[in-house]
């Protein structure tokens, strides 16, 4: 099933029903989520002596009914992880906009490799259950990679969001939970990642580069550092005297909007896979603008 987006020309009985023009007619390069009808549309038209007819099929969004009329069955709502190495001021506002009601998504579960980070602190403080990962050192807490997707899958984790989460990700983990971990990374990817790229040292050096620009990337993640397909980012202004502690401030604002929205559209499952492997989200006020 594709769903056909660029039309050239308008029905002439209906100027709202768009003619395919076999040229322009494109396919969005893309799988259509679940929750896109595709409705198919017919117009007759007299053209000299020719009657002509014609179907088309479009993208039919209706959050709450099916292309039958049929009431859709509701978005479930969804199961996340946070892993946390630090404050968690992203942990804390996603949590929040959970609890408001904003995010169609539950924190269960806290992972984390510093049991006494903020984060961690938070969420024991919030009756939310603090896992260790991966084994602190001299410690006896701590789980495997195959006791963590154990843990996670007897939890029905979907979503795994690392915020601030300093050790990489596990490979068992990535099989695991294919296309479904996101990460924050506070400068815009590819510029200013990979190793060695944290906290602090990305802003530096994003001011000794002269970049007038910089601001969070929200990607999924793979078995390197900060390489995985980038699914939103927000630009942010460089001023001329930033420190590295101001402009982090100001991409820290941003990160807090930014991943929230983006979690919102990922557990509204609005999250769409172009045929390239580049993730866009569907606009949730006009289903057929993805960014
Ligand atoms: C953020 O800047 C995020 O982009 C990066 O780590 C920092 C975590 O901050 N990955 P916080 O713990 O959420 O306050």
């Amino acid at each position: 099933m594709e769903a056909q987006q660029t039309f050239s020309r308008f029905c002439p009985k209906h100027p709202s029903l768009p003619l395919p023009s076999h040229k322009k007619f494109q396919t969005l390069p893309c799988a259509v989520p679940k929750n896109l009808g595709i409705q198919r549309l017919c117009c007759s038209y007299t053209e000299g002596n020719n009657k002509r007819v014609f179907c088309v099929s479009r993208t039919v969004v209706d959050e709450a009914k099916n292309v039958k009329g049929e009431a859709a069955t509701p978005v479930r709502r969804k199961k996340l992880a946070v892993f946390v190495s630090g404050g968690g001021s992203n942990f804390k506002s996603i949590h929040q906009s959970s609890l408001k009601g904003s995010l169609h998504g539950d924190v269960l579960v806290l992972v984390t490799n510093k049991p006494d980070c903020g984060g961690a602190e938070y969420a024991r403080n919030n009756g939310i259950p603090v896992v260790v990962f991966p084994k602190v050192k001299d410690g006896s807490d701590g789980l495997s990679p195959s006791e963590l997707v154990d843990t996670l899958r007897s939890l029905q984790v979907d979503f795994i969001l690392l915020a601030g989460y300093l050790k990489l990700i596990p490979v068992e983990l990535i099989r695991a939970y294919e296309k479904s971990i996101l990460n924050i990374h506070p400068s815009l990817l590819p510029a200013f990642g990979g190793k060695g790229y944290y906290g602090m040292k990305v802003h530096k050096a994003v001011i000794a580069s002269g970049a007038r620009y910089s601001g969070p990337t929200i990607h999924f993640v793979d078995e390197h550092y900060d390489t995985g397909r980038i699914l939103a980012q927000r630009a942010v202004p460089v001023l001329a005297n930033d420190t590295a502690e101001e402009l982090a401030a100001r991409v820290l604002k941003e990160e807090h909007r930014l991943y929230v929205e983006t979690v919102e559209a990922l557990c509204e499952e609005r999250i769409v896979w172009r045929d390239d492997g580049v993730p866009l989200i569907r606009s949730k006020d006009n289903p057929n603008e993805f960014s």
